[in-house]
């Protein structure tokens, strides 16, 4: 078994690698089954940054076609949550496709409820939504989510894309930040 020497600003691991790599090929195989035979062409779309490790290790388990795409929004200022500004739009259209929104943290809600307005107004055939992570003590917008990786805490959560003023992104496993670090 690989021994994970655990980051010093960590105070917990709260999902390790071993189980990310386990619930994505799960992830995967439900969404494969789900987009099988739709007619609409599927384009799986990244949320830039946070959900890069998490879309990479997901989309290898999806065995039917796809395009990929990503955008760029913002909603966190350190650790308060503020507006949501679109930095960087997808490339291609999504009107007529079904689209899956790839993110890798939902915690108020308020990101992938303007990301999702947008699609539909973009004209996209569906719009449906796959987490890493989600904070239900956090929600503020009841936002349906289509597939969960799993469900944290409300704690300030780091790694596996998640960053704590961009630094962390790289570790393998989700851990909980210490106090002091922050
Ligand atoms: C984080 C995360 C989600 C959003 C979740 O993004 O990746 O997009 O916040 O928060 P919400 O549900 O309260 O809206 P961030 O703006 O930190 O960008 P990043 O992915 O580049 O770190």
């Amino acid at each position: 078994m690989e021994t994970v020497a655990i980051h010093k600003d960590v105070a917990e691991i709260l999902v390790s690698s071993e189980q990310i790599e386990e619930r994505c090929k799960q992830l995967g195989k439900e969404i494969s089954d789900y987009y099988r035979n739709k007619d609409a062409q599927l384009v799986v779309v990244g949320l830039l940054k946070g959900s890069v490790p998490f879309m990479a290790d997901l989309i290898k388990h999806i065995d039917v076609d796809l395009e990929i795409d990503f955008m760029d929004v913002s909603s966190y200022v350190g650790t308060d949550s503020t507006e949501v500004k679109i930095l960087k739009d997808v490339e291609n259209p999504v009107t007529g496709k079904e689209v899956l929104i790839v993110e890798d943290i939902v915690d108020t809600g308020k990101t992938l409820q303007e990301v999702v307005g947008l699609f539909q107004s973009k004209g996209a055939k569906d719009v449906r939504i796959a987490t890493l992570l989600s904070k239900p003590e956090g929600r503020i917008i009841d936002i349906k989510i289509d597939y969960i990786g799993f469900s944290v805490p409300n704690k300030f959560v780091i790694g596996y894309g998640l960053d704590y003023n961009q630094k962390y992104r790289n570790l393998p496993y989700v851990g909980v930040i210490k106090k002091e670090a922050i």
